[in-house]
């Protein structure tokens, strides 16, 4: 069963998670013990393990290390974009930065990033190219993103742009890699790389919705922070309109209430989270239309499921 050979990928993940970030400096391990043990839904390494067996390879224990190395990407980049975005719950516990202070939350993603250029090492090129590529990518996402808010510039274009950069990119070279691996020909490795590009894309628009219409309790995470911040969602031409609109009126009529809380809500009803789903369902479609180009096999019908998943979640 892919599941049950899934679920083993990911517990071998975990262990190697844990026992890489030993250090003799007990802050540095206990911070990323605090963020690596919180949970998190696994998407990226389980990605990796799939196109992996999607393309045919029968050697699940090879992929480890990298499905383990994309998740420290990511749990790094979580630790550093928390600390840009004022972020005080992850995975339903407090953060780093504001548990240990921002000068150790910075110093342990930094710590949790050397760790991807060990894990990554044996693989050699070209996979550690593919890798640094992706991590250069989410730092410009991430980075254009700030640039833009603080421009007060998000329209649709830069809105994409920076979901690809920042999201997709690592989406995309954990199934690309994944694939090589496994030995796949280009034609797979393409399907399989343009499938978890749109997923990422799918995935960051319904991020990017949740922080609007989501539970905190269920994300662990705080909502409003797009909002906040001046970006997401509201690059949707209806966004962008109910802002202009909110202006005025937050600042005197609702002054009583939480200004945030009644801008979520006429973000609501604007219609504009309805415009960022009609796109996340439009970008899904792409990821299953790559999908079918692959021959049919259990890890595919996973990735599809994966697909519904991503548009469905409320975490
Ligand atoms: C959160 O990613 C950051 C984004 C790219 C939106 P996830 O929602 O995958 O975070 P975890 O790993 O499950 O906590
Ligand atoms: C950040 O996007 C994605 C990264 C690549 C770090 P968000 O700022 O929307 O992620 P959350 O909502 O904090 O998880
Ligand atoms: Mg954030
Ligand atoms: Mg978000």
């Amino acid at each position: 069963m892919v599941s049950d050979l899934l679920q083993e990928g990911i517990t071998a993940v975990e262990e190697k998670l844990r026992s890489v970030v030993n250090s003799d400096v007990t802050v540095l391990e206990d911070a990323s013990l605090h963020i690596i043990t919180s949970g998190g839904k696994r998407l990226r390494p389980r990605l990796v393990m799939l196109a992996y067996l999607a393309a045919g390879g029968q050697n699940l224990e090879e992929v480890i290390p990298m499905a383990a190395a994309v998740e420290m990407v990511h749990t790094a980049t979580l630790v550093h974009d928390d600390i840009n975005d004022h972020s005080l719950t992850r995975r339903g516990k407090v953060t780093i930065h504001a548990r240990w202070g921002r000068t150790f939350a910075l110093l342990t993603g930094d710590f949790l990033f050397t760790k991807v250029y060990q894990m990554m090492a044996p693989y050699g090129a070209p996979y550690n190219i593919i890798m640094a590529d992706a991590c250069s990518q989410l730092v410009e996402g991430e980075t254009l993103q700030a640039a833009a808010a603080k421009a007060g510039k998000m329209d649709r274009e830069t809105y994409k742009k920076i979901i690809s950069l920042k999201t997709a990119s690592l989406f995309e070279a954990s199934s690309r890699m994944g694939a090589m691996l496994a030995g796949a020909d280009e034609e797979m490795v393409e399907a399989l790389r343009e499938y978890a590009y749109n997923l990422g894309l799918t995935f960051q628009i319904v991020d990017d919705i949740l922080d609007i219409i989501g539970d905190p309790e269920k994300l662990g995470k705080p909502v409003g922070t797009d909002l906040v911040q001046g970006r997401g969602v509201l690059a949707t031409e209806n966004g962008e309109v109910v802002l202009e609109q909110l202006e005025e009126p937050t600042v005197t009529a609702v002054a009583e209430s939480d200004p945030l809380q009644e801008m979520l809500a006429r973000l609501r009803e604007s219609g504009a989270v309805d415009v960022a789903r009609m796109q996340a369902i439009e970008v899904a479609e792409r990821a299953r239309t790559a999908l079918y180009r692959l021959p049919p096999s259990p890890a595919r019908d996973e990735m599809e499921s994966l697909i519904d998943l991503v548009l469905n979640r409320d975490r």
